[in-house]
Parts: structure tokens; sequence; C-alpha cells
């Protein structure tokens, strides 16, 4: 391997496991963490520990995923020893329809973290890419299970690229992913990363738990440069254009079609279409 393409993996210091717990050790996120050099994918482990009864807070951190996933069947694209791979198991007092302001309270405590490293470049992507410079950053996959008429609990996936160099995406990817090695030109410390990532979730989280959903809708739309511009919404093979306008509280995103219409989007990839 080359000296672009060995990423931290020897070279830098590796997540250390015991201190990681020990920095975690009492926190709402993470006082409880497994640890996994290769796994097939986090949201599944994270499933499976949620359904055996893990408590809110527990998080499943990986070095690589053989099967990473992401929205819409998509795959994640996860090597070994370059970025963050990892789900957090939450057990809110909140209604099913909420969920999505889970995702959406991730995409704002990613995206304020990163702007610490990349500031004023930082952007969402509804319903919750990270970009920076329009390209993907980061990318979040919320699932839920429920219980009779309650959230049992929500499995919040979050892949961050952080040390891989461009060369190693995919081909398919390489235009439109980066990662913070790319966009800063410094190896960032994956260790201090997650502990700084579990952190600021939890701040987001926490407005959440306290139905102050306001304060993280206006943090998104300050993120967010798609409102107010014409975006187009492509979902299966379906295709709807409008002007973004608002975040609902239900986490969709409101468009104003052609002609005149409101509508609530609720599942898709937003792009948009021109800058006015
Ligand atoms: C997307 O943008 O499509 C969502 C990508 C989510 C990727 C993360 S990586 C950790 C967790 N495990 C997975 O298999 N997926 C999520």
């Amino acid at each position: 391997m080359g000296k672009m393409d060995t990423v931290d993996s020897g070279k830098f210091p590796e997540i250390q496991e015991i201190l990681l717990e020990k920095k975690l050790a009492g926190k709402l996120i993470g006082h409880k963490l497994y640890y996994l050099p290769e796994t097939g994918s986090t949201n599944d482990d994270a499933f499976r520990l949620g359904i055996a009864g893990a408590p809110e807070g527990t998080v499943v951190l990986a070095e690589s995923q053989t099967q990473g996933r992401g929205r819409m069947q998509r795959d994640w694209h996860s090597p070994a020893a370059a970025n963050i791979y990892t789900s957090l198991i939450l057990r809110p007092h909140l209604p099913p329809s909420a969920a999505p302001q889970i995702s959406l309270a991730a995409g704002v405590a990613v995206a304020e973290l990163l702007e610490q490293y990349c500031p004023g470049r930082v952007e969402l992507k509804w319903p919750n890419d990270v970009l920076i410079n329009g390209k993907k950053i980061c990318g979040i996959l919320a699932q839920m299970k429920t219980a009779a008429e309650n959230v049992d609990f929500v499995v919040v996936g979050i892949g961050i690229n952080v040390n891989i160099s461009k060369q190693q995406f995919p081909a398919e990817i390489i235009e439109n992913a980066t990662s913070l090695i790319s966009e800063t030109g410094k190896e960032i410390s994956r260790q201090d990363l997650i502990i700084e990532l579990y952190e600021n979730f939890a701040k987001w989280y926490n407005k959440l738990l306290q139905n102050d959903f306001a304060v993280i809708k206006k943090k998104w739309l300050s993120l967010a440069p798609m409102i107010g511009q014409d975006v187009q919404i492509l979902f299966l093979n379906e295709k709807v254009a409008g002007k973004a306008i608002d975040l609902d509280e239900d986490g969709s995103l409101i468009i104003v079609n052609g002609k005149n219409e409101k509508l609530k989007i609720t599942a898709g990839d937003a792009t948009i279409m021109k800058k006015s």
C-alpha cells in the first residue's frame, strides 16, 4: 500500500477499547460499548441487542463492516481502520411518529461536530445526509421497533468517513463522497471523534426528550441550503419536483409543486435542481 491509502491502520493510534470504555463510563450514550473489529452491520447487531433488552445508550462500534447498509437498500462502504461505523440504541418515551425527529437530531449533532473541523462548510441534505462541499461525509440509518402503540427502541446507525483517502472510495461514489482527511488534509483521531460524537448526540437527543424539537428544527434549517430552492425527490421509480419550503414536525420535507400545492415528502432522496 502506498502512503496515501494506508489511512491510520498501524501507523496512527487505533481505537483503544479500554480507554474508550473509561471515557464513556456513566455517559448517557456509550456507557455500554460493544466494540467489534469486524461485523456484518452494526445496525443489525444493535437491533439484536435491542430485542435482547439492551438499555438506552448502549452502542455498537466496529472497525469494519462486511455488509454495511445505507438507506434505500444501498451499501455503505466500510473498510477497516479508517472511519466510524456505530449504532446507538435508544428507548425514548415518544410516539413512533416522532422517530424521524431522532434521525434529524442525529444529523444536526454530526453536522455541528464536523463544523469544528470544517467551519462554515458543513451542510445537511434532507433527510439526514451530512455533506461537505456538496459531497457526502456521513450517512444515518435509523430503524425502529415498536411495542403496541409505543417505541420499544430505535437504532441510530451513523457512518462517518474520517481517514479514508479519496482513492479508497469505490468508483461509483468517488465523485460524491468525501472524508475528513480529504477536506482538512489531516488525520483525525477516531477515538476523540467517537467520544465527541456520542457526547454531542446526547446533547441534541436530550432536547428531543425535553420536547424541544423546535430547537433541532431551527438548527437543521440553518444547515440545509435546499430550503427555498427547487428540488427533485426520487423515491423508487417516482419523481416529485417543487420548491422546498420547510421541515415538518414529523420530519417530512414540505415542498410546493408547480400547481402551488403543498406536499409532504416522507421518503426518498432530495436534490437541489438549481440555486437561485
Ligand atoms: C445512508 O446514508 O444511506 C445511511 C448510511 C448509514 C451507515 C451506517 S454505518 C453504521 C451503521 N451500520 C450500517 O450498516 N449502516 C449504518
